[in-house]
């Protein structure tokens, strides 16, 4: 019997404003790795953790840190196991990300994926309306309104889904993942 090659885990840790295009993006990379690599992958996404994983938490910093932890934690599980994780939350905090980050790279690749999409262009889709309801002040605390969003300084790479289509947004991702032999 020869011992197989191990297959080398990652994470592509999605950050950025609500409205950015996360989701949308996770979800054709997600299909486009199972096309072409054969590979399956998990996605762990912001409103679906807060549904399963993290319900009863608000949105507090505390709280917003503790869900980011949470979803780091389970980026890293699967990561270390040679799978592939896509992971789609706000994450607004710097040192939320940096402790994502330090975890899932002991395991496997890392890459930091800022969904840049500018402000104006978030609120103008505002696809669950939540922006309308902040500007009225019936949602309070809500990011890049009334509560702050910290910009990644290093990301692998950025991303304004205003200026780029979904497909070359996943080719640019794949390649870096290329590049570096994870797939
Ligand atoms: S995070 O800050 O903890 O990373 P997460 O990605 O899980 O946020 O959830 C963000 C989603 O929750 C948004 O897309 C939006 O639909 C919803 N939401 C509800 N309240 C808020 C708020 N105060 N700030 C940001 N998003 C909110």
């Amino acid at each position: 019997m020869s011992a197989a090659v191990p297959v080398r885990g990652f994470t592509l840790f999605m950050t950025g404003l609500s409205g950015a295009g996360k989701s949308t993006l996770s979800q054709s990379l997600s299909h486009a790795i199972q096309e072409q690599y054969r590979r399956p992958v998990t996605i762990l996404d912001g409103d679906i953790v807060r549904e399963m994983l993290s319900s009863g938490l608000t949105f507090s910093r505390a709280d917003r840190e503790l869900n980011i932890r949470r979803i780091g934690y389970v980026a890293g599980e699967v990561t270390k196991h040679g799978g592939i994780c896509i992971c789609a939350a706000i994450a607004p905090f710097r040192s939320a990300r940096a402790e994502v980050r330090a975890r899932v790279s002991q395991y496997g690749g890392f890459y930091e994926i800022y969904v840049s999409t500018p402000l104006a262009v978030c609120e103008s889709r505002d696809p669950k309306g939540l922006y309308k309801k902040a500007r009225r002040g019936e949602i309070k605390g809500f990011t890049g309104v009334d509560d702050p969003f910290e910009a990644p300084e290093q990301p692998e790479i950025g991303i304004d889904t205003s200026k780029l289509s979904i497909d070359e947004a996943v080719r640019r991702i794949l390649a870096l993942v290329q590049r570096d032999g994870l797939v």
